[in-house]
């Protein structure tokens, strides 16, 4: 699955969206753990057993999508026949998962005979969701018995389960059924042992209006009957052996387009979007069936592959073996409305999910505690696998920045947890499908490659997945395959699994080299006790022909001696090469001058461009932890002037994104003179233009950041250009500005202008029939600085007009936005019944005040938050209460940091602007105003 824009309620969306490229400003994305639903009952009761095993599911479904006599509508009547056996003696019992239907019968016989084996009542637990079927006479142990249901299930809005979506065509709403399973939900649709290790086969039946639907399942159509009132019966080939998160079926009136071996379907109106992830597709297909010597449809029932666009869907994408579901901006694609980094995003999620047809589908992780085997692989392969048919992109590059950087950002925490870590609920379940598990994930994977080197890592991973196919795996199964090939591959990945967090090494000089050592790094100040190490792979370069060599030495131990010659020598020394380790590095202070010298050396003296990005996002981090100090990492920093590189400025952006937050409103001046001062050059290097033909993919993303930064902070020649192309398109819709523009040219538009600005995009965000552009006009709305139209945002957010499963986007994006802060949270303070009501409750009102709260700067906002909370505090409840609580919390935390820090930061501003000012004199005269300022303040 893919879960990048937040899903759960608690775990909502401070989310960086990478989806549009906008830099995130990562925030403490573990703030809401505490308040998560406590369990209520005890934590082993959420687990069933091993007594009573499913080998095969038969399933038939009959949805209403009206109302018929005696039948709501939205509802559908189930009818499974779940085939087991009791692996133990005297069982009494079988306990499995249902939620959300009635059971109208059920019962219990033996297969070869259908004798009915005499039965008591059930018992029910809301919680747990486990329905116990009590018997009155034991099961044979190793005989086949079949469970049967019969029960009428309900089709929600909630994007969960067998689950109802619409889309307008020609002005009505045309309803459909699609599915969303994991992690827990496949008991929405029918009763099943819901935990991914009880595989079995499914053999499923829908029973639908053929006039208005088609259907669509894991597998090809094997059977179809007319059965009457215009309903037929269409009987689905048999599954492989698989997880019961992992089924999946639509009930909608789709058009396929595609070969024999991969089709996509869409509504109508959007068959003419299909052609790239058709074409994408299949050479992802082919690409990771070649990688894993495994092609997908030699596992012999999953004879063709589907990809479905769904219009609402609660994750990104899900892999359903053979059915794969996506949102529509995720799977369609139109050339002249999206941009070069939404396509390399359908690109990159449509490998995502294909990876899991191995890493998950065939080869499953045996519970959520290890929901890393799934996610990580497929994080691993969603860069490195698109990279395989998509070589002149650069995505070994952008992993560093997307994965590795934001893993840190969360793994940073304490509040973190391990990649293996224990589950049992299902808001537990839900929880750990987060950066640790993904990124992290994949991160850990490709430090893994670069110890055992790619062909050995391959040939590991090819046969683990022969080993373990249609099974379900532990780590110690993927380890002890990888033992095999390479010997400390287990001792390497235990500790960077089963740890949290991750280590800060230290390097000094010494007489015959650099002694390093490493502690753990927490990005609220290093904690001296925690006494945990990590097999440290180390590499280095002197020069820069060594940042090629990405083999490690493994150091185990706290401190270690590099013994190299000359060490006082080199012109630099260089810990980490390409960033392959996962951690970070500080120096003493004659290599951070060795270094800083090397930078605003000519072609940055072969500092791999890798590591200059690694050393932007170590110095942010390093100055935000207090291990150094601000004016010297920003002092550092000022070598971006000459950067032109886009994996060191995204790190810059991520890491100016959180020191914005933190600069005192006073000196909010200053800050932007310097955002304009780092990046008059690189804003001249990229210009305000469309890309060219033959532009390097990486320098139109650049381009993109560049003009988002400068635009925003005011530069003149990029707002000038903005509100130009601004301006031409609104008064001529059909002189359409160029993709790779528009995010810019929307947002300066309604950022300087008005109610007539945000209506225009408005109108477009209504009527267009391209998801992608829709998050574009989206992204655009939420630039709005006026009061009156950061109203109509939000009225617009809590309104049916914006999906349910692009609310909590559209608020991110309004909260990327500074200036929406304060009219954002009056707006919720006055209009928190309707954001209840629209969005599912008071805790979506504390979600979005919890997260102004932690961007906020001005006090007046906090005391409004802070008033509003302690008088509604019994119509919000005790969760959404809380959550706003520990917003404000964080407020205070957040003032505090600007305190401690101001001064630094303030000096190191005033003396760079007065240095600007006259670069060639007064040096002293501003160093003593700059004290003197700082005295003051
Ligand atoms: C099953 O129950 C019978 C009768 O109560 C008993 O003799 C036998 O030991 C039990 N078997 C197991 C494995 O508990
Ligand atoms: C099952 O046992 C319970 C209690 O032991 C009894 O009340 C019930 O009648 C029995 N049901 C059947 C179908 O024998
Ligand atoms: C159901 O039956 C079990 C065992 O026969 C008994 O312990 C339980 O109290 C019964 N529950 C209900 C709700 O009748
Ligand atoms: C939509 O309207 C157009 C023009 O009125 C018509 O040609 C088309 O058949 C309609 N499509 C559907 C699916 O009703
Ligand atoms: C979609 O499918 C329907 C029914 O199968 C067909 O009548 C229609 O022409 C198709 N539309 C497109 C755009 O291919
Ligand atoms: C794609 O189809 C839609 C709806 O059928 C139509 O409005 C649009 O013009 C088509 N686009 C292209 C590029 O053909």
């Amino acid at each position: 699955m893919n879960v990048l824009t937040g899903i759960a309620v608690f775990a909502v969306s401070l989310v960086c969206l990478h989806v549009l490229g906008v830099s995130c400003t990562p925030l403490h994305p573990k703030l809401f753990d505490g308040v998560s639903p406590e369990s209520r009952a005890q934590l082993e009761h959420y687990r069933l057993n091993d007594d009573v095993l499913p080998t095969h599911y038969d399933i038939e479904i009959k949805p209403f999508f009206e109302a018929e006599p005696e039948r709501e509508a939205f509802t559908f009547n189930g009818i499974t026949v779940i085939t087991v056996t009791a692996s133990v003696e005297n069982v009494t019992q079988i306990k499995l998962h249902k939620a959300n239907m009635d059971i109208l019968s059920w019962s219990v016989m033996r297969k070869s005979n259908s004798m009915v084996v005499r039965s008591g009542n059930n018992t029910y637990d809301e919680e747990t969701q486990i329905l116990t079927l009590h018997l009155n006479e034991t099961l044979l142990k190793n005989v086949e018995y079949l469970v049967v249901f019969n029960y009428v299930g309900m089709m929600e809005e909630n994007m969960r389960g067998f689950y109802r979506s619409y889309f307008k065509q020609n002005g009505t709403q045309v309803w459909l059924g699609s599915t969303q399973f994991e992690q827990t939900e496949a008991r929405r649709a029918f009763p099943c042992f819901d935990e991914p290790k009880f595989k079995a086969t499914f053999l499923l039946k829908l029973n639908y209006k053929h006039l208005e639907y088609n259907v669509f399942s894991n597998t090809p159509i094997a059977k179809s009957e007319v059965i009457g009132n215009d309903r037929t019966l269409a009987t689905f080939s048999i599954t492989p052996k698989m997880s019961t998160y992992l089924l999946a079926f639509i009930v909608a009136p789709y058009n396929t387009t595609g070969d024999d071996i991969l089709q996509v379907l869409s509504r109508p109106q959007a068959v003419n979007q299909t052609t790239y992830s058709i074409n994408e597709g299949l050479k992802l297909l082919n690409a990771l069936g070649e990688w894993l010597q495994y092609p997908f449809n030699s596992v012999p029932e999953i004879t063709r592959m589907y990809m479905a666009a769904v219009p609402d869907f609660s994750a990104g994408a899900m892999e359903n073996w053979g059915l794969v579901t996506y949102r529509e901006s995720n799977l369609l694609y139109v050339p002249e409305d999206a941009t070069s980094l939404q396509q390399q995003r359908i690109a990159t999620i449509i490998s995502h999910e294909l990876a899991h047809q191995w890493f998950g589908n065939l080869v499953t992780c045996e519970w959520w505690d290890v929901t890393w085997l799934n996610e990580g692989f497929a994080t691993y392969f969603e860069y490195f696998g698109t990279a395989v048919v998509e070589p002149a992109w650069e995505l070994d590059q952008q992993f560093v920045i997307d994965k590795l950087h934001t893993a840190m950002q969360t793994d940073g925490t304490v509040s973190t947890h391990p990649m293996t870590h224990p589950v049992y609920t299902q808001a537990q379940a839900t929880a750990i499908f987060d950066t640790i598990s993904y990124n992290k994930g994949g991160v850990v994977l490709r430090m893994l490659e670069h110890h055992m080197s790619t062909e050995v890592f391959k040939a590991a991973l090819v046969e683990y997945v022969k080993d373990r196919q249609f099974k379900s795996s532990r780590p110690e199964h993927l380890f002890a395959v990888l033992d095999k090939h390479n010997s400390s591959a287990s001792a390497f990945m235990k500790p960077w699994t089963t740890q949290p967090g991750f280590p800060l090494v230290s390097v000094t000089t010494n007489e015959n080299g650099f002694s390093i050592t490493q502690q753990r790094f927490l990005i609220n100040g290093t904690n001296q006790e925690d006494k945990l190490l990590w097999p440290l792979p180390i590499t280095y370069a002197t020069n820069g022909d060594e940042f090629s060599n990405t083999k490690p030495t493994l150091v185990g131990t706290e401190t270690y001696n590099i013994s190299v010659s000359n060490a006082a020598n080199v012109q630099y020394f260089i810990l980490n090469n390409q960033q392959v380790g996962y951690y970070r590095v500080h120096y003493d202070d004659a290599l951070w001058e060795k270094i800083s010298k090397a930078l605003r050396t000519r072609g940055f003296a072969g500092i791999h461009v890798l590591n200059r990005a690694q050393i932007v996002d170590d110095l942010f981090n390093l100055a935000r932890a207090d291990v150094m100090g601000y004016s010297k990492a920003l002092d550092m920093l000022e070598y971006l002037k000459e950067e032109t590189e886009y994996a060191p400025w995204m790190a810059a952006a991520n890491g100016l994104a959180t020191l914005a937050l933190r600069i005192h409103p006073e000196d909010e001046k200053l800050f932007s003179q310097h955002i304009k001062d780092m990046f008059g050059k690189v804003y001249e290097y990229v210009q305000f233009q469309a890309p060219a033909q033959s532009e390097r993919r990486l320098h139109t993303y650049l381009r993109r950041l560049v003009l988002d930064w400068t635009c925003r902070y005011g530069h003149d020649g990029c707002s000038k250009s903005a509100l130009k192309e601004f301006e031409t398109f609104r008064t001529n819709s059909s002189v359409k500005v160029h993709p790779d523009l528009r995010q810019v040219v929307y947002c300066e538009g309604v950022r300087r202008g008005s109610l007539e600005q945000f209506d225009f995009l408005l109108n477009l965000y209504l009527t267009t029939n391209v998801a992608t552009e829709q998050q574009l006009t989206l992204q655009g709305m939420s630039c709005a600085t006026e009061k009156a139209v950061i109203y109509k945002f939000m009225n617009l957010t809590s309104s049916p007009d914006v999906r349910s499963q692009d609310k909590s986007t559209a608020l991110s994006l309004l909260l990327n936005n500074q200036y929406a802060l304060e009219s954002a949270a009056s707006y919720l303070v006055e209009n928190s019944a309707r954001w209840a009501e629209t969005h599912g409750g008071y805790e979506y009102v504390a979600i979005a005040l919890a997260s102004i709260l932690l961007r906020v700067k001005e006090a007046a906002v906090k005391e409004t938050i802070a008033q509003f909370a302690e008088t509604n505090k019994d119509m919000l409840g005790p969760d959404a209460f809380e959550l706003i609580s520990k917003g404000l919390e964080e407020y205070d935390n957040n003032q505090r940091f600007t305190n401690d820090h101001r001064d630094e930061i303030l000096g190191f501003l005033t003396l760079k602007a007065g240095s600007d000012a006259s670069r060639t004199g007064i040096f002293n005269v501003v160093v003593s105003l700059c004290l003197l300022l700082v005295a003051i303040w």
